[in-house]
């Protein structure tokens, strides 16, 4: 199996069992983000112990690449520090973003599986859909729009 097959499986993996997908009640930080060019909502939810993300969820709507994106923001920044929840943010944008520079994927782990997605444009804001909308509620604003 090569790596593109591994990242496929990783991405229909987390669109078909999401991880983490609920609501937290009692969250500290929450935001709405919302894709206009296509209509989809998420919301973000973060619990924190001191500094650090002790929990962290989302629900919503969405397609497969925001769904599946989301899951893995979910298991990545749980046990993180804000400032290195907000590190991973500006790596991911990097990495769905920017073609000029050479970013190691495999750094990335399971998030390297979203590197794809820059190769289609029209999907980048579905897979940071999510990533900014973590980034929104680590600032504690409310909401969010991708464009
Ligand atoms: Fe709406 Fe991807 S089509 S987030």
């Amino acid at each position: 199996m090569d790596l593109k097959d591994l990242y496929r499986d990783v991405i229909v993996d987390h669109n078909r069992h999401p991880r983490n997908f609920r609501e937290i009640p009692d969250a500290d930080r929450r935001a709405d983000g919302f894709n206009p060019l296509c209509g989809d909502k998420l919301t973000v939810f973060v619990k924190l112990d001191g500094g650090r993300i002790s929990d962290v969820s989302f629900n919503g709507s969405g397609c497969a690449i925001s769904i599946a994106s989301a899951s893995l923001l979910t298991e990545s920044v749980k046990g993180k520090t804000i400032a290195e929840a907000e590190g991973l943010f500006s790596q991911m944008h990097q990495l769905l973003t920017r073609d000029d520079i050479d970013i190691d994927v495999t750094r990335l782990g399971k998030l390297g599986a979203l590197s794809g997605v820059r190769e289609f444009p029209a999907r980048v804001k579905c897979a940071s859909l999510c990533w900014h909308t973590l980034d929104a509620a680590l600032h504690q604003q409310e909401q969010v729009s991708t464009e």
